[in-house]
């Protein structure tokens, strides 16, 4: 896959929706019933972090749910690609970008939505064919007022930012011109996960998907 075809594939998966979920799941059993009430609240592009030592088999009981895309996130290494891909993730996210990590999505046939946080980073994924990308941290990192002002310099970039984006201040960057859409944990929070709360996280996703971009 290049780079322009990952980015053509991420741009679809950026617009199904405005927010895309960022899920740390725990527990394998949380898989179906989360991925149900957050598809069904109208988030269908789901990313689950390669952070929890079930990250994969989560992967693959949500790649079951109909009318979801799950990807995966907290991509480091090309081994997490290629163990990605066979779990079944559709796409995958970066928090930054590496050589070695692009190769390994390309060559894997994963479309990739790389990290990038400064004005040169998102030049150089450009120069590889990358227009569409993560802004992470988003908050830490200038957020919106930071992004709205590549805007103008890069307007052929899109992103994602991800990283301290919540309800409160999701439409900041909604508004933007640059902006596909954002992702955030607030959709699925662990206490509700936790007590099973699957109804609760269905409302929490149709407020976000209810967002005005
Ligand atoms: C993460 O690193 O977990 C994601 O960027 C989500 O960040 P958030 O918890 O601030 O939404």
């Amino acid at each position: 896959m290049t780079p322009n075809e990952a980015s053509t594939a991420a741009e679809r998966i950026c617009t199904l929706a405005p927010v895309v979920p960022v899920l740390v799941v725990k527990n394998i059993d949380h898989a179906a019933p989360l991925a149900q009430s957050l598809v069904a609240g109208g988030l269908p592009a789901l990313e689950v972090t390669l952070r929890t030592p079930v990250a994969l088999e989560v992967i693959a009981e949500m790649a079951k749910i109909p009318g979801g895309q799950v990807g995966a996130g907290t991509l480091l290494t090309p081994q997490d690609v290629e163990n990605a891909k066979k779990a079944g993730a559709t796409f995958g996210v970066s928090p930054g970008a590496t050589d070695r990590l692009l190769d390994a999505c390309e060559a894997n046939d994963l479309p990739l939505l790389p990290g990038a946080t400064s004005a040169s980073e998102s030049m150089r994924l450009l120069e590889r064919g990358y227009s569409v990308q993560k802004f992470f941290p988003a908050e830490a990192a200038g957020g919106a007022p930071f992004l709205k002002s590549l805007s103008s310099p890069l307007p052929q970039i899109r992103f994602c930012p991800t990283g301290g984006v919540s309800l409160t201040n999701a439409t900041d960057y909604l508004g933007l011109p640059n902006v596909l859409c954002v992702g955030g944990s607030w959709v699925a929070p662990g206490g509700l996960v936790e007590a099973g709360d699957w109804d609760g996280i269905r409302k929490l996703a149709a407020e976000a998907a209810s967002l005005p971009r």
